[in-house]
């Protein structure tokens, strides 16, 4: 009995030593953990559960039946994060680089089915030289398998993506389809061709960290969510994110203890928007003023920085935030912003969690490379977003909504439960200076005419209260107590229910 016993703890020896010391070495001196180190890190401590330790792969092509490391190249299981259930798998790039083979690829989906079934966030940590070449079509019908469980996944239970090493080829579309997408400066990448195919057909010569390394896909393509400076800080990150999100979606986000007041006043929002309708304003100043305890955790921060879009607290509650950033482009909406709102709405409607709109803004960016680029399809893309939506929907107008982008942005008119504004907002078919420009075309070579025209129109369009006498805005609040009315509001909506009519399912602008 003493021996079999025995047998098992020497099995587990060798299954945790990955590919052995020499590469764990060469692991560490990339200053990359080890997909051990990352899951102790990731999880409470103690709470890590394996499955398929001793999972071998079948192969038997060039001598590969020599060498069957226990695990076969990836750690999977489940364990908790702050107390809540999450799956995880880590690629071990020790063994066989992380790649991917039957078996590999078996060992993901068996965590994916259960964390369907059971209800618990998948998070998965990728770290792989991508398909196992001795395998060869076996491994890319394992690639498939998960690729179909991400969609299956998509919707039921948040999925996380840790970008920690390479990622590259048709794997990249793993992660693409998950919910969230962080990387590692300087130590990850991700692309579809590496650079020496890029050099190959299209001329170009690029490193690997500049084809697809953090910085590319948090501020040139968007693929990626957050960007962090190592392992370490991307893991405890995603701890913070985990406890903003429910575990699926038949549950509601946690409902965390604060220690804030959520009747709080800030009087110091009674002068945040400037006197010069031209002078711009920190977003995020209101945000973090209305949050618990100022805590955001922000979403694709570096990316169309002229939408904010990320995750706070209201008396304990996760609320999802999208505000107009009138600091960056004026806080217009263009193509890359109303993709990254859209993609952020569909994710709270998804997940139950309330949406927080906070409007200023001047319409859609004008443009021949925005009509080009499809702004009306990308700009319709947040428009059907929102409109979907079905969660609780706040909205705080603290200055001007023009157009188009007045309607999109939570208005009444797509189901907006409370639709409050500051006595500072506007909310007009276009600024006053274009609109006389428009309306009186004969008078423009008169500057005293037109300087009366826009006053006069000034007058009559730049308030809120032309919205609320037909109660398009709810109720012009005071700045001041904007966290208050905005608590209040969600409070009242937790029992809120709307159902949208019976579909397959929609067709959204893509
Ligand atoms: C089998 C692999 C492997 C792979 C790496 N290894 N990639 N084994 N299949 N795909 C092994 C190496 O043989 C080596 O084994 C160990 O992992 C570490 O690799 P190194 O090359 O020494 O590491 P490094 O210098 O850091 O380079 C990492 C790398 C490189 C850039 C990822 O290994 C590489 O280019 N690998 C091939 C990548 C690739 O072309 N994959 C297929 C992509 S197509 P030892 O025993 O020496 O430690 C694809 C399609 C997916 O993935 C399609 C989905 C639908």
């Amino acid at each position: 009995m003493k021996d079999i016993l025995q047998e098992l703890e020497s099995r587990r020896t060798v299954a945790r030593a990955g590919g052995g010391e020499k590469r764990v070495a060469a692991q560490h001196g990339k200053g990359k953990l080890t997909a051990r180190e990352r899951i102790e890190l990731l999880l409470d401590e103690g709470s890590f559960e394996e499955f398929d330790m001793f999972v071998a792969h079948r192969c038997t092509d060039f001598g590969m039946e020599k060498e069957r490391p226990p695990g076969d190249g990836v750690v999977t299981g489940w364990g908790t994060v702050n107390g809540r259930m999450v799956y995880v798998f880590a690629q071990d790039f020790t063994v066989f680089g992380g790649s991917v083979s039957e078996t590999h690829g078996a060992k993901i989906c068996k965590i994916m089915d259960m964390a369907i079934q059971n209800g618990a966030p998948v998070i998965g940590i990728n770290d792989s030289g991508g398909a196992r070449i001795q395998e060869g079509v076996g491994s890319l019908a394992a690639y498939g398998e998960v690729f179909q469980r991400n969609v299956m996944a998509s919707g039921v239970v948040p999925q996380i993506s840790l970008i920690m090493g390479p990622c590259a080829g048709g794997a990249v579309y793993s992660p693409a389809m998950t919910d969230f997408i962080f990387m590692v400066k300087d130590s990850s990448y991700m692309f579809v061709t590496g650079p020496d195919v890029v050099k190959t057909v299209t001329n170009e010569q690029v490193t690997a960290e500049e084809l697809g390394g953090a910085t590319t896909h948090t501020r040139k393509s968007s693929v990626a969510d957050g960007a962090f400076e190592n392992d370490v800080e991307a893991l405890a990150e995603t701890r913070r994110l985990i406890d903003f999100l429910p575990l699926n979606n038949r549950e509601k986000a946690p409902v965390r203890p604060f220690f804030d007041d959520p009747a709080r006043v800030e009087m110091s929002l009674d002068t945040l928007v400037p006197d010069n309708p031209n002078q711009p304003y920190d977003m995020k100043e209101l945000i973090a003023k209305i949050a618990d305890e100022g805590d955001f955790f922000e979403i694709q921060r570096d990316f169309a920085g002229n939408i904010i879009t990320g995750f706070i607290r209201i008396e304990g509650q996760s609320v999802g935030v999208v505000a107009n950033q009138p600091m960056v482009l004026a806080g217009c909406l263009d193509i890359d912003s109303s993709r990254k709102a859209a993609r952020f709405v569909r994710f709270c409607d998804a997940f139950e969690i309330p949406i927080l709109t906070l409007v200023d803004v001047p319409g859609f960016l004008p443009g021949v490379s925005q009509e080009y680029g499809g702004v009306i399809k990308h700009g319709a893309k947040l428009l059907f977003a929102y409109a979907e939506a079905t969660v609780p929907k706040v909205t705080v107008l603290t200055r001007k909504t023009y157009g188009g982008a007045y309607v999109v942005m939570s208005s009444k008119h797509l189901r907006g439960d409370f639709n409050y504004a500051w006595p500072t907002a506007e909310v007009a078919v276009m600024g006053a200076k274009g609109a006389v420009e428009i309306l009186y075309r004969s008078e423009l070579g008169d500057p005293d005419k037109i300087a009366q025209r826009v006053k006069d129109y000034e007058d009559r369009f730049a308030n809120p209260f032309v919205a609320a006498e037909k109660g398009f805005i709810d109720e012009v609040i005071m700045p001041h107590s904007t966290r208050r009315r905005v608590a209040r509001a969600f409070a009242a909506l937790r029992s809120k229910k709307l159902a949208n009519p019976w579909k397959k399912h929609d067709n959204i602008p893509l």
